[in-house]
């Protein structure tokens, strides 16, 4: 494996641009290659197979182009299991973090809430993730439709924004949690309409950071992770070129960063 081949990075949309913020940080040295299927967003409302193939388009692109390391920057694809979506590449696959350990070094009285895709509450992943550290935590799953659709079209706060946050909150404040994981990767672009929305006894939580972390910790172990040189993304849509391009500036160094439109077809 070629230690100067990107790292790929692959989401539904514009989500994942939360994860490629951390990850530019977290290792500054490397080159990304970012595919946002804006075409087909959003995954999270979709029956398994048709998600699976989807995934297999964006996965078999970044095959063609060349990747050293898969980072799912997307919570849907990441609970279909990272060995399935690598299905026999030469590319190893990091999924985002459930977030388990974050949670329960923060909650007090061990409630937790995940607000999520209907995808990935209805997989179950995060709450066997947090009860197989600690069985006597309590996990309240929220799916939240409405929030995807609103981002993607760059709506990040206002009525319908506050609307959507009061209603996927409520049963989460009646169920009493004190920490929240936003476990998609596009709620971090409403994560200060979410914290109003719970007010300050909720603290909110994104594993954005520890997933960055695992692929930085797979990359050095592998002997792949870049020491030099000032790293550059190449962030791609399936449609929508400037509406993504606009979103991305409030999360990405533009500066390293280019874009394009290809078709995965
Ligand atoms: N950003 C994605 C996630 O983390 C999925 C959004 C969607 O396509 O529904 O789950």
């Amino acid at each position: 494996m070629d230690k100067n081949l990107p790292v790929g990075v692959i989401d539904s949309g514009v989500g994942g641009l939360s994860v490629l913020k951390v990850l530019q940080q977290a290792l500054p040295h490397e080159d990304f290659l970012y595919i946002g299927d804006t075409a087909r967003t959003p995954y999270g409302q979709r029956p398994e197979k048709e998600i699976r193939a989807m995934v297999h388009d964006l996965t078999d692109y970044l095959d063609n182009a060349g990747i050293k390391l898969l980072v799912v920057a997307c919570n849907t694809i990441t609970v279909l299991g990272t060995e399935s979506i690598r299905n026999g590449y030469a590319f190893d696959v990091v999924g985002m973090s459930k977030g388990a350990e974050l949670a329960l070094g923060v909650t007090k009285n061990k409630k937790i809430g995940v607000m999520a895709t209907p995808f990935t509450v209805a997989s179950g992943a995060h709450k066997a993730a947090v009860n197989a550290l600690d069985a006597d935590a309590e996990v309240f799953a929220q799916g939240c439709p409405d929030f995807v659709p609103l981002i993607e079209q760059g709506v990040f706060s206002g009525a319908a924004i506050e609307d959507a946050v009061a209603r996927y909150s409520a049963p989460l404040k009646e169920a009493g949690v004190d920490t929240v994981l936003l476990s998609c990767t596009h709620y971090p672009f409403i994560r200060a309409e979410i914290e109003k929305g719970f007010g300050e006894s909720v603290t909110v939580l994104d594993p954005a950071e520890a997933t960055a972390l695992q692929a930085r910790i797979f990359l050095e172990r592998a002997g792949l992770l870049k020491m030099q040189g000032t790293g550059r993304s190449r962030v791609c849509f399936t449609a929508e070129l400037n509406r993504g391009k606009a979103i991305a500036e409030r999360m990405l160094d533009m500066e390293r960063s280019s874009f394009e439109e290809i078709s995965l077809l």
